[in-house]
């Protein structure tokens, strides 16, 4: 069975590659390539790309998912409308196959991409806790910058059918329910399922797919990018906010994953995310089913907005 290993990039369409770059580089992405009409952000991880932007009206356009070795993309390539194994013409090569998941979301699984250096990211803040003291004769002294996004961590999309579209993530990609999020008072009614990569032994991300249950609104709802640590999602949201962008939520904790986060829109209103500290299990661990409350969503943070909720705000 093939089993995705991890997510390596997800692609917007916008008509302005020029303001879409401005809004990534401020985000914390830093430029790996453009064409004419291809935009290529990296993070400071080692994949060549994390985000691309196609030239076009404004859009969600795919996402691309790491497959564990060059016979799953042989294996794919017989799925049923699946593409052929094709050279991606990226920085970085390699190949994929395109499939389409429920309500026609592209999903390209992908091989033999060439890693890239990392680039130099300042090391997570040592923090002296009230009870355990770690740091001493040094000062915390962070620079004002753009939060420095590290890689792509999970992105979450909106299905006619929440359970079909999960179920083509276990059943195609091989990935594993990790929490089931059900409508308060309802436990039949499928709100959402995280999904996370079957890495067995080795550690994955609580979740990185999230398949919402929306019938009638399908669009993706947000991606959401890795940073250092806690102060680098501060700082970033400073760094944002001086810059005139839009804050969607945040700086909060969610309950499931954990994480530190913060959303802002995009120029055209797409929901990007910043993320630390978030959780990661074993392909071990038993799947849990929450009410989806507003208790569930975060642990702290400021109030949240019903228009969360929409895939795209511009106003
Ligand atoms: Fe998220």
């Amino acid at each position: 069975m093939i089993k995705a290993q991890d997510i390596v990039y997800v692609a917007h369409r916008a008509p302005d590659l020029d303001l879409h770059a401005q809004f990534l580089r401020d985000f914390g992405m830093v430029e790996a390539a453009r064409t004419a009409d291809r935009l290529y952000m990296r993070g400071a991880g080692t994949y060549p790309f994390i985000h691309v932007t196609e030239l076009g009206a404004p859009g969600f356009a795919g996402l691309g998912m790491l497959a564990g070795s060059a016979a799953d993309l042989d294996l794919a390539s017989r799925l049923p409308g699946a593409s052929a194994v094709e050279e991606i013409e990226g920085p970085g090569g390699g190949q994929r196959v395109r499939l389409t998941a429920p309500d026609g979301y592209r999903i390209d699984l992908i091989h033999g991409m060439a890693l890239a250096d990392p680039l130099p990211v300042r090391a997570p803040l040592p923090v002296n806790f009230a009870m355990q003291k770690q740091r001493v004769k040094a000062f915390q002294r962070p620079d004002h910058e753009p939060a420095r996004v590290v890689r792509l961590g999970h992105c979450v999309l909106k299905f006619n059918d929440g359970d079909a579209g999960a179920r083509w993530f276990q059943e195609t990609l091989g990935m594993l329910v990790t929490d089931r999020l059900h409508v308060p008072g309802d436990q039949a009614a499928t709100l959402g399922n995280f999904l996370r990569c079957d890495r067995g032994e080795r550690p994955a991300d609580h979740h990185t797919i999230f398949a919402l249950h929306t019938p009638g609104d399908i669009n993706v709802h947000h991606a959401s990018f890795e940073v250092q640590d806690p102060d680098a999602v501060h700082i970033g949201h400073e760094w944002l906010k001086e810059k005139g962008y839009k804050p969607a939520w945040g700086v909060g904790r969610h309950l499931l994953g954990s994480q530190i986060f913060d959303y802002w829109r995009s120029p055209w209103g797409y929901m990007f995310e910043h993320y630390a500290d978030g959780d990661l299990l074993t392909a071990d661990m038993p799947a849990g089913d929450y009410p989806a409350t507003e208790e569930n969503l975060a642990q702290w943070g400021p109030a949240l907005s019903p228009r969360f909720f929409e895939s795209v705000v511009v106003d």
